[in-house]
């Protein structure tokens, strides 16, 4: 079900898939959606307190943990099983009682918003993930299918961290360039085009009210947390397992000299919003 290379074209994205020790480092090393967005997204789109929303590349629960404290129901729908099954256990220990895993992917969007019922889905997250779908034709479908009054909401957590704005940042970027070799550029749709496009997009489905909300915010990273979050994005074929030791021991090298002070990353996470 999954692509080895996302819908857009970015055929760098680094990642290929999602299984195994990706969907635990995912898991571990990916942070939530910050809280404060999503309760100005749940009140931009007026969401009743009982809504079911539909998170769609729902991954480890980023959006779809949160968001479940903050709605009635949430369908979580996946298609890596290893993704989905971190995120039936990072809900089991965190005892979200209202969140259903569903294996499946954009193509199967409109079947289950068909099968929701009265009342219907009133709210779409997709995080982190449109680049891996048919954008145009699930933007179709959640006009048909959302109910009345609904919303989608386009979450983007910031760039790839390997393309902070950072002197650590640089020194990881140049030498994943040198690992790999071939520099990583693509900005796996976090970029200001993408948002236009899907923008755009929104707006010829037929969405509404079509805004964009923000927030900024920094965090400290160490080499731990990079390396992690590298392998949650680089699977076993990109970067083998039996590689990691060499490739760890380089990583620490090159970033050697930032770890004196916290290494900061600077993240603009964006909603784009449209209401049916
Ligand atoms: C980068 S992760 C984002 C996970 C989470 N939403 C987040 O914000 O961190 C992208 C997710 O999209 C999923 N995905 C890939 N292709 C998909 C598709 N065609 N339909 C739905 N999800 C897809 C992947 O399995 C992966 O879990």
């Amino acid at each position: 079900m999954i692509g080895a290379v996302p819908r857009d074209g970015h055929d760098d994205c680094v990642t290929a898939a999602f299984a195994g020790p990706t969907a635990l480092h995912y898991r571990r090393y990916r942070r939530d959606v910050p809280e404060v967005l999503l309760d100005r997204l749940v009140e931009h789109v007026e969401l009743p307190g009982d809504a079911i929303a539909l998170d769609l590349g729902a991954g480890t629960g980023q959006v779809a943990v949160p968001l479940a404290a903050r709605v009635g129901a949430v369908l979580a729908m996946e298609p890596e099983p290893d993704m989905l099954a971190q995120l039936r256990r990072r809900s089991e220990e965190d005892n979200v009682a209202n969140l259903v895993c569903v294996l499946g992917s954009d193509q199967d969007v409109p079947a289950l918003l068909n099968s929701v019922g009265r009342g219907g889905c009133g709210l779409l997250t997709v995080a982190n993930a449109l680049h891996w779908m048919d954008a145009p034709a699930l933007f179709a479908a959640a006009d048909r299918g959302l109910a009345s009054g609904g919303a989608i909401a386009i979450i983007t957590h910031g760039i790839p961290l390997w393309l902070t704005d950072a002197d650590w940042a640089r020194a990881l970027n140049v030498y994943l360039a040198d690992w790999f070799g071939r520099p990583l550029t693509a900005s796996c749709g976090s970029d200001a085009a993408a948002l236009r496009e899907r923008r755009d997009q929104l707006v010829a489905a037929g969405f509404t009210e079509v805004a964009v909300l923000e927030h900024r915010y920094q965090a400290d990273v160490d080499v731990d947390y990079v390396i992690g979050h590298l392998y949650s994005a680089l699977d076993a074929d990109v970067l083998p397992v039996a590689r990691r030791p060499d490739f760890e021991d380089g990583l620490r090298q090159a970033l050697r000299r930032f770890q004196e002070e916290p290494m900061q990353e600077d993240l603009l996470v964006t909603a784009l919003v449209g209401r049916r």
